[in-house]
């Protein structure tokens, strides 16, 4: 039994296939989904996914990319988006630092704000943080968003780093990169980091794990990154998937 906490199901990569693939998920053995909003327009097309089947869940939100759509108008379009039953957590929220736009003081205020709006909701949230580790912690510190909890999506940092978000109380998301040769950090983040604190995610269309590396990736190339995982820690693929599955029902609780 298979989570895939971190899907992007809406992306145009799957409009030739998409309910197809959609169908053949659950007797494939995954049997929940969580497909996480971007901006406006896909956080929209999350929650139509997730209104069209069971297994399907949705994250409402804007990613520090897109955060310079954001206003006072459309975040209130945000918060009622957030209020739908099958909404069951805010994001994917954050900072990317490797793209010079928008500011970063504007990524930053709107990482805060949604940051409040998850603790207004009583949602958790997915973060996602690229080349801005020491900012990302920051800001969750200091807006205490370890009220809220989440995950640290496509976990890219060191153990080091690793240690202050699970400290915080935040899960570590975990995809197809633990598959890559050249992965030693993560891997070193997966064997440090305890099972009951790491989810299993696709991020898909995108970082699809080897065998599969630089296709097109989808929920059903999970079972490589939880049999990676389980020869790190040394425990049976099966365990894996069942202790991922009961982390990621418990922190998006969907019970
Ligand atoms: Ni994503």
């Amino acid at each position: 039994m298979i989570f895939d906490t971190h899907a992007h199901y809406n992306d145009e990569a799957f409009d030739e296939d998409r309910d197809e693939l959609l169908k053949s998920l659950p007797e494939n053995g995954i049997k929940l989904v969580v497909n996480v909003g971007a901006n406006l327009s896909s956080t929209e097309e999350s929650i139509a996914l997730a209104e069209q089947y069971d297994f399907i869940y949705a994250a409402a939100g804007v990613h520090p990319s897109d955060s310079g759509e954001l206003t006072e108008a459309n975040f209130l379009l945000l918060e009622s988006m957030a209020s739908h039953k099958k909404v069951k957590a805010i994001g994917e929220i954050g900072l990317d630092y490797y793209w010079d736009e928008p500011d970063r003081a504007v990524q930053k205020e709107w990482f805060a704000r949604q940051i409040a709006l998850a603790k207004k909701c009583g949602l958790p949230i997915v973060v996602h943080s690229r080349d801005a580790a020491k900012d990302t912690l920051d800001i969750l510190k200091a807006e205490k968003a370890d009220e809220a909890g989440g995950i640290i999506h496509c976990f890219s940092y060191g153990t080091e780093m690793a240690r202050g978000f699970l400290n915080l109380g935040f899960y570590l998301g975990i995809g197809g990169v633990l598959t890559f040769k050249n992965a030693r950090k993560l891997k070193e983040v997966a064997a440090y980091a305890p099972l009951d604190r790491i989810v299993l995610e696709t991020d898909c269309p995108y970082m699809a794990p080897v065998p599969n590396r630089g296709k097109r990736n989808s929920s059903l190339n999970l079972p490589y990154v939880a049999g990676e995982l389980g020869r790190i820690k040394g425990v049976a693929e099966d365990e894996i998937q069942r202790a991922t599955f009961e982390n990621g029902r418990r922190l998006y609780r969907i019970l």
